[in-house]
């Protein structure tokens, strides 16, 4: 059921113990539930712990306002992401996993949520998988992400991540030592069913 504690309005599906914990954060418009079957799809055995996004715009639930397509409110990045981050803490104590077990799978607006709980507390996450990020916000200095590993999923014609955008994101997490993997797939923002088996083979191979 979907439980209002902790701070976020959230979904929490325990899996096996030594299996990591996916955290689920959906795009734009999205909420707690929408990611669950691709969470089970891509890692059964996993547990799963999705939140819904605290900010509304029009309506649809997001993680960080933005000020127009593509135009972030970096200030609210930067508080969203620490919410999110004490979020993840508080929901390791209750459900009794350590944040060395939590990767990031985050699509659009999430995945750009999850690549600022990177830039900014990395410590929350084990790594990440990025379906359509862009760059949330510029940091200085860099996160010291060694022992990291992040899996980018990137389209060749995205509406909402420049190619450069993807590019500077992929060079910036590389650059703070993440191990990180792009993949140029999907046409599109949308989600293709071709990605599913090399992030299915990206989180196995650990
Ligand atoms: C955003 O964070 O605004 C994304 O890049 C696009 C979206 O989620 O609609």
């Amino acid at each position: 059921m979907t439980k209002p504690e902790l701070g976020f309005i959230h979904q929490y599906e325990p899996g096996n113990d030594d299996a990591p914990v996916l955290l689920m954060l959906h795009g734009t418009g999205g909420d707690e539930h929408d990611l669950l079957p691709l969470g089970r799809a891509i890692l059964p055995g996993a547990s799963l712990l999705s939140p819904r996004g605290k900010v509304l715009e029009q309506g649809m639930p997001r993680f960080f306002r933005r000020l127009s397509v593509g135009v972030f409110d970096v200030e609210d990045v930067k508080l969203r992401t620490q919410e999110l981050a004490d979020f993840i803490v508080a929901a390791a104590a209750k459900y009794q996993f350590t944040t060395d077990r939590v990767i990031a799978v985050g699509y659009s607006n999430g995945a750009n949520i999850a690549a600022s709980l990177l830039l900014m507390r990395p410590e929350v996450l084990s790594g990440a998988v990025l379906l359509r990020a862009t760059v949330p916000l510029r940091v200085a200095p860099p996160p010291d992400l060694r022992g990291k590993r992040v899996l980018l999923s990137e389209a060749r014609n995205d509406m909402y991540v420049p190619h450069d955008q993807a590019v500077e994101l992929e060079s910036t997490l590389r650059t703070a030592g993440a191990e990180v993997q792009t993949l140029w797939i999907a046409p599109t923002h949308a989600l293709e069913q071709a990605e599913l088996a090399p992030i299915q083979k990206w989180l196995t191979k650990r």
